[in-house]
């Protein structure tokens, strides 16, 4: 009989007083044998250090470990839950590095977020990590080729926030477009004393010109919703996809001309070596004066010191931010003084549908991984069968 809602972890509490510092014997080696309310259990390791569970003369295995580094939508969680002895983090902000490396030493899986850096020091302090599965699409926080040199299959959630960051995206172009926030403040600030013909006049949105850095899934969408303020779209990308230029009526051109002739840009490129900083003095003088700029993506590519010259000069006509560099902004941070800078706390995935189905494939991501499973969403799918996700499995 299966030792029943009895984790691996537990029953090790019943032989140790400190499981933290508990270390695997040597192979299939008995270790207890506990005088419980009968019958009888027994607790012994396989060969690659994996806990299998005894009870009386039946032998059933135990579940993977995980630590999931903050509480998700139940839509994940539960079925993380089901599958294996999830350690959960519930504190508000990131648990410390410390804490992740602890918590991870002896964890067969990892649900990581994008405060979380995982990297091959993390990997190697943690010799049975099989799969990292990351709850976002974005991955920067990970080093890939750390993971699948050890065979450390990676999961994301693309696809399901695609809609809703790129709605959040244009809802940004327009808030700041159309001076809503300041408008907002400036009522609850008892300013309104009547209409005024020149008060917090702002930029028209349609038939604009929007400059996307970036074609990937959230920029396609965006280029959907410009369509119905009929804007002219430019786009650039490391690849060009002609395929989508006739359906989203889009033209490809150079960054150098979108930041010529756009009076909004915004940025849906992934934060690499290259696009680190792509937003730097040079390229904010390139824009056309008065254009707004958006980042939705990673903070860090744009140079929060350039943007801030931009907009003080009065060269940029505003941005609007769900990402910034650092993170969080700091509240004294001077980007926060300038009133054409609208800046939200990185939100854009932020619906409860959406951040739920994230939970989902982030929880199919990691349970794939533990069972040696190609990942519904996976980054290095090259790493399965290889290296960690090759150790054979007692769950
Ligand atoms: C992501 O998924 O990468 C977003 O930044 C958060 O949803």
């Amino acid at each position: 009989m299966f030792l029943s809602g009895v984790s691996w972890a537990r029953a090790c509490q019943f032989v140790r007083s400190s499981p933290q510092a508990f270390s695997p014997p040597q192979p299939s080696a008995p270790i207890a044998t506990l005088a419980t309310s009968p019958p009888l259990v027994h607790i012994s390791y396989d060969v690659d250090a994996t806990v299998i569970v005894r009870e009386g003369a039946q032998t059933t295995m135990g579940k993977p470990r995980v630590y999931v580094t903050r509480m998700l939508p139940s839509q994940g969680l539960d079925l993380i839950h089901a599958f294996c002895d999830a350690t959960v983090w519930e504190g508000e902000l990131p648990p410390p590095h410390e804490v992740i490396l602890r918590q991870t030493r002896e964890a067969d899986g990892l649900v990581s977020l994008l405060t979380d850096r995982v990297d091959g020091a993390l990997m190697d302090a943690c010799p049975r990590l099989r799969v990292v599965s990351n709850y976002a699409v974005g991955f920067d926080n990970i080093v890939i080729p750390d993971a699948t040199a050890r065979g450390i299959p990676v999961g994301h959630t693309p696809g399901v926030l695609t809609e809703t960051t790129a709605d959040f995206a244009f809802a940004l172009l327009m808030a700041a477009a159309r001076r809503i926030v300041e408008g907002a403040d400036y009522v609850r600030a008892g300013q309104w004393k009547t209409w005024g013909p020149m008060l917090l006049m702002g930029s028209d949105i349609h038939h604009s010109t929007l400059g996307l850095v970036g074609l990937g899934r959230i920029g396609a969408e965006m280029a959907k919703r410009a369509q119905g303020f009929a804007m002219r779209v430019l786009y650039t990308d490391v690849v060009r996809r002609e395929d989508l230029e006739a359906s989203l009526g889009i033209e490809y051109a150079p960054l150098e001309d979108i930041l010529a002739r756009a009076d909004f840009v915004s940025i849906h490129t992934p934060l690499t070596a290259e696009t680190h900083h792509l937003m730097n003095r040079e390229r904010f003088a390139q824009m056309k004066r008065g254009a707004l700029i958006i980042n939705t993506a990673r903070g860090p590519i744009i140079d929060p010191d350039a943007l801030l010259e931009a907009l003080r000069s009065g060269h940029l006509g505003g941005a609007a931010l769900d990402v910034t560099e650092p993170e969080p902004l700091p509240a004294d941070h001077p980007l926060l003084t300038q009133p054409n800078c609208l800046v939200v706390p990185h939100i854009a995935s932020a619906s409860a549908t959406t951040r739920g189905q994230m939970a989902e494939i982030c929880a199919r991501n990691l349970i794939a991984g533990l069972k040696g499973e190609a990942l519904p969403a996976g980054l290095n799918p090259e790493a399965l069968g290889t290296g960690r996700s090759a150790l054979p499995r007692a769950w």
